[in-house]
């Protein structure tokens, strides 16, 4: 089984050295894409079907496209969001600190694509590990003149920009303001970046996989990069598990793996004594699924089917010794803290929403308390808020209230929570 985005990572942690990456074919792709026009590399990594691993798994080719393909001689920018909050999420890290190169030949191949010179990785303020294996990584590959050398045409210059700490900084535009300096409020689309981005300059921002996949297909071709994977999603995956499992963690694997593959292949099944509820697939921000899911192939299509998202990848696992309404408290109570407060449903509807679960939790539930959580799951629903954040925020619950009703029902029945 090709495992491309993980193969060269050691097991003692330490980051792949610039002589070790080169040896194992490093910045082949580079200079693949440098023998390339712009335009070339966009079309090779359309045809490859790469599409975005930072949720919504946009295509990364048809991304790129939109940048405005006249140069009107003022400067674009390509920028990496390594800001991985979403709870449950710890795939893009593993990349960072272990396989830095990968991701600075990926940010050279996209900044080729859309003629940058200069890039920005965008990284969670708590990721001082993987931050300080990129600024070596940036500095061995200026040193040898890779890259930060855009009047070379070897660019472009890289810039390593700390997270001051929010989840909506993960928000591509609210990253772009953060970014500027500005509060990390989302902005308005259209313009979409690729027009009007940092700085209203045309400007792309990738996740992390996405972009540590760009090597490879380079150098292998899109053809290689479709047969990775047995379904119409092309390539890997980086796929976790957390919760109630014998052996959480991360693993490569063909994209369109099966939840069963995953959970009892890599996670050993559910740690002893606990037995499968559901699980979220993507991270805190997706529907719930149940156990008869285990053969859904984890692919953006056949989970979208399935009434959740793929979203980044990551599950997390509810067992039958957690509350599933404590669960979902936890996260709403995330999200909430998490809302910037610009518009009035999210702002207002989120504490609300928590506030009606910490009272089930609490035994002061009332009667038609689960009809208010499915109208405020309703009123948060994508289009009625001006970013992606509610209507995440809202998945896991409108989810567990179908799923679990029989939990919520418990807790206004018995006046507090059954699990205490
Ligand atoms: C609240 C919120 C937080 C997000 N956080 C991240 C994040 O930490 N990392 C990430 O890559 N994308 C995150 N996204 C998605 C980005 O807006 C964007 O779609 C992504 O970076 C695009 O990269 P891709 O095309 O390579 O998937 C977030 C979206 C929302 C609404
Ligand atoms: S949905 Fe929430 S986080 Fe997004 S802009 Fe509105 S208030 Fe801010």
């Amino acid at each position: 089984m090709a495992t491309p985005l993980t193969e060269r990572l050691k097991a003692d942690g330490t980051a792949v050295s610039i002589g070790e990456y080169e040896a194992s074919g490093g910045y082949r792709g580079l200079e693949k894409a440098r023998a390339m026009s712009g335009h070339e590399v966009l079309d090779l990594v359309k045809a490859s079907g790469l599409r975005g691993r930072g949720g919504a798994g946009f295509p990364t080719g048809m991304k790129w496209s939109f940048v405005p393909a006249k140069d009107d001689g003022g400067p674009r920018y390509f920028v990496v969001n390594a800001d991985e909050k979403e709870p449950g999420t710890m795939k893009d890290r593993i990349l960072l600190e272990g396989d830095p190169h990968q991701i600075v030949e990926g940010i050279a191949i996209a900044s080729r694509a859309i003629g940058a010179e200069h890039a920005f990785i965008y990284i969670r303020g708590e990721y001082l590990a993987s931050a300080a294996a990129l600024e070596r990584a940036i500095a061995e590959a200026t040193e040898r003149g890779l890259v930060g050398r855009p009047e070379e045409g070897r660019g472009p210059e890289i810039e390593i920009h700390l997270s001051s700490g929010r989840y909506l900084c993960g928000e591509e535009t609210g990253l772009l303001n953060a970014l500027e300096g500005k509060r990390p409020n989302p902005r308005n689309k259209p313009p979409f970046p690729q027009v009007s981005g940092l700085w209203g300059r045309p400007t792309v921002v990738n996740n992390v996989e996405t972009v540590a996949n760009l090597p490879h297909i380079l150098r292998e071709g899109p053809e290689w990069f479709k047969a990775l994977s047995p379904g119409s999603d092309a390539g890997t995956k980086l796929y976790g598990v957390s919760g109630w499992v014998a052996k959480p963690g991360v693993w490569e694997m063909p994209m369109g793996a099966t939840v069963r593959e995953i959970l009892e292949g890599k996670a050993g099944g559910m740690a002893e004594g606990r037995v499968l509820r559901g699980f979220l697939p993507g991270g805190a921000s997706t529907d719930f699924l149940g156990p008869d899911k285990l053969d859904l192939r984890m692919d953006f299509d056949s989970v979208g089917k399935a009434g959740s998202r793929l979203g980044t990848g990551t599950m997390v696992v509810l067992d039958d010794k957690t509350c599933p309404v404590g669960m979902v408290l936890s996260l709403e109570r995330f999200f909430s803290r998490e809302s910037c407060g610009w518009c009035t449903p999210c702002r207002e509807g989120l504490p609300w929403i928590v506030r009606i679960l910490e009272a089930l939790e609490e035994g002061r539930g009332e009667e038609g308390d689960l009809e208010r959580l499915e109208d405020l799951s309703r009123k948060l629903a994508p289009g009625r808020t001006f970013c992606a954040l509610a209507p995440g925020a809202v998945e896991p619950l409108q989810s567990a209230l179908k799923l679990f009703r029989e939990d919520f029902e418990a807790h206004l029945r018995r006046k507090g929570c059954p699990w205490k």
